[in-house]
């Protein structure tokens, strides 16, 4: 769910699943608070250069100092390794604070009170609907348990059918797995009865609606509850006693205001801790495979529900550890759905191991049938590594083909080449040394190779990055984006854009005339459904979109605003946006003679010329598409329309151009 809402003036504020909103003005008086240096300086040792502080780097290894705080612009930046940031971003990277425990923090340092407050009334009913389902998730939980243990159908035909496969009344509590008997609506009445809304019991796909009645989905099914990262239920598996042909073996919650398929991961509760510990997370297909797993003492594992990994999932389980062993059944189809998760986890900078069970077996039944020691060891020494793995099981098909071969050696390459995170140069070149003994080929060939397909997803993800359209409805976070993937700083129009939004955030609230503020002229230039034909990068038309929004309710604007705000990858944007090293060389002031013109003194013509070129690009754009039409058009009407709207876009252009350069400035 988003954690930020777009637009509000309230941030939101995730803490444990409870949605906490601290208000606008508490943050406000933790930003008139916070000093930069003092907060830094109390993890790095800093020495005062000019305006700014120099210290070394906390984010990498260096000797001498290219660590640059700012006290003046709040932020800090490291002309070394590049990261950059405000108090905020560096508290949360340097201590792994969540945003709103930044704050907190923040708040208890400076003795301020939060003022939690209401919320937008969207916002309020999304939250609504979470609680509830929450609500009735537990509710649930308790009544499928007390079903498991307490009636005499859950004993004889559920618990009797769990003990006959092995699992321990412990592990079954512990997972607080249940049952539904096999009557229509045991459920159903139940929650009826203790008055639960019935457009939530829908939601929950707990009970389904035959004609004006509430039934139960699961009937006749054990019930595994699945849990979030803090023990809340999500929902539920429910998997079928007597095999049928006719139902489905597990029946899922669907998806909901907190069931996000994507983003589950079955048993992360009861792993953490062990995960933690072992510094290694196990994957497996199935909830009883975790069940089973635990029960023999193996605790850091997790299900992914029995489809490809997503990248939720994979980031979820990189919070804990970077080491995933993923166990899954060595039948094609098991060995298929580990490979389509590789790619993934590689870019997700995740080492991966694979161990294939043999014997038609699951992680569960395999355990069951050598025993826990031997399982554990069977583990240990099955593990392999993933790409040595995937190049064996393509050798082997390839068998003495050359042409097969070549296209084994390219697919390895590509497979290397995801590794490409510049910390990883030397995990990189230990697969490349490697796979170039297995293959017996060239270690500098194949090397040439891997960089080739590095710099092809360079090239692809750049022309990707021109068209990229960024959703900002609510509901999607910003941060989902990387930094590298929203701004491409080599893209000359990508530059003009950005300029744009600094022009707008430095010298939005300064006179453009006796009338007006900048800001106000340069929307009055600017109409609303213009700007994302004016501007490509997504993430910069929401800056100016949020601008407005504040500027209209007379808030004044200006970076900090942004800065304090929750979306770490709109911060990077404006750190990127804003110049830190503006200070003159005292020596070059010594030589020059006479006034050195600043930025600011002659803000309305960097306004004026950024403004120009955009919307010089953007009428050589509709021309170029309107020519293209035209080429198209068939019939005589239509192109007669073309050309005079081809004459009147060319006018556009000379009068702007003219006026860009003939145009008198105050
Ligand atoms: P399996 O068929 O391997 O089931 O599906 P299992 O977990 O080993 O269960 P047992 O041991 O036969 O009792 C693996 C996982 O795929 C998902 C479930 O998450 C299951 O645990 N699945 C499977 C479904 O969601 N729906 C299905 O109909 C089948
Ligand atoms: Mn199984």
């Amino acid at each position: 769910m988003c954690a930020y809402l777009w637009g509000s003036v309230l941030k939101v504020v995730i803490l444990n699943n409870i949605y906490i909103l601290i208000s606008q003005q508490s943050i406000q008086q933790i930003q008139s608070r916070i000093d930069i240096v003092d907060i830094i300086g109390s993890y790095v040792k800093l020495k005062k250069r000019g305006t700014n502080y120099l210290g070394l780097c906390p984010f990498h290894n260096e000797k001498s100092p290219s660590f640059t705080v700012s006290p003046v612009k709040e932020i800090y930046k490291c002309f070394g390794c590049g990261k950059s940031g405000n108090s905020i971003g560096f508290l949360m990277e340097h201590e792994k604070l969540s945003y709103g425990e930044t704050l907190r923090w923040l708040a208890n340092k400076y003795n301020i009170e939060l003022e939690e407050t209401e919320t937008s009334p969207e916002f309020k009913i999304q939250q609504q609907a979470a609680d509830s389902l929450y609500i009735i998730n537990n509710f649930a939980k308790d009544f499928f348990a007390d079903t498991l243990f307490n009636t005499e159908e859950g004993r004889d035909v559920a618990l009797s059918y769990l003990k006959q496969r092995g699992f321990r009344e412990d592990i079954i509590r512990k997972f607080q797995l249940g049952f539904n008997s096999s009557s229509r609506d045991d459920f159903a009445k139940v929650a009826v009865a203790a008055q639960y809304n019935k457009e939530f019991l829908l939601k929950s796909g707990l009970v389904v609606q035959r004609d004006d009645r509430l039934m139960d989905n699961y009937r006749e099914r054990i019930i595994f509850p699945i849990h979030n990262q803090s023990g809340k239920i999500l929902g539920f598996g429910a998997r079928i006693i007597k095999s049928n042909d006719k139902a489905p073996k597990y029946i899922n919650t669907p998806e909901n205001e907190i069931y996000v398929k994507s983003k589950i991961l079955y048993g992360s509760y009861f792993a953490r801790m062990a995960i933690d510990k072992a510094d290694e997370c196990l994957l497996v297909e199935g909830y009883t495979d975790v069940v089973s797993l635990h029960q023999a003492g193996i605790e850091n594992v997790v299900a992914s529900g029995g489809t490809s990994l997503t990248i939720d999932q994979l980031r979820l389980i990189k919070k804990y550890t970077n080491n995933l062993t993923i166990i899954y059944d060595g039948d094609n189809a098991g060995i298929k759905a580990a490979l389509r998760g590789l790619d993934l986890a590689l870019e997700e900078s995740l080492n991966v191991k694979l161990v294939l069970i043999p014997d038609k077996e699951d992680p569960d039944s395999y355990l069951n049938k050598i025993g826990a020691g031997a399982f554990t060891e069977f583990i240990q020494v099955e593990k392999k590594d993933f790409i040595l793995f995937q190049l064996e099981i393509a050798l082997r098909d390839a068998g003495n083909d050359s042409t097969k071969k070549s296209v084994v050696v390219n697919q390895v390459a590509e497979t290397i080449s995801k590794i490409n995170k510049t910390a990883e140069f030397t995990r990189r070149q230990d697969y490349i040394k490697q796979v170039s003994e297995i293959l017996r080929i060239e270690e500098s060939g194949l090397n040439a190779l891997v960089n080739k397909f590095i710099r092809d997803k360079i090239t692809k993800d750049e022309n990707l990055t021109a068209k990229t359209e960024i959703n900002i409805n609510a509901g999607e976070s910003l941060t989902d984006k990387q930094p590298d993937e929203a701004f491409n700083l080599f893209n000359k129009d990508e530059i003009h854009e950005q300029a744009l939004v600094r022009s707008l955030i430095e010298f939005g609230l300064k006179d453009w005339d006796e009338d007006q503020k900048v800001a106000s002229w340069l929307f009055s230039q600017i109409e609303d459904n213009e700007l994302d034909k004016m501007l490509d990068n997504k993430l910069l038309v929401a800056i100016i979109q949020q601008y407005k929004k504040w500027y209209n309710e007379d808030l004044e604007p200006t970076a900090k605003s942004f800065l304090y705000g929750e979306d770490q990858e709109m911060n990077k944007v404006i750190i990127n946006i804003m110049e830190v090293n503006t200070d003159i060389s005292p020596n070059w002031k010594k030589h020059y003679e006479g006034h050195i013109p600043t930025r600011a003194e002659y803000f309305r013509e960097e306004v004026i010329s950024t403004l120009n070129y955009l919307k010089i690009r953007k009428i050589k754009r509709l021309i170029a598409e309107n020519e293209q039409d035209l080429q198209k058009a068939t019939n005589p009407e239509d192109q007669l329309i073309y050309l005079q709207t081809q004459i009147h876009l060319k006018e556009m252009e000379i009068e702007i151009t003219r006026q860009a350069g003939t145009v008198i400035y105050k």
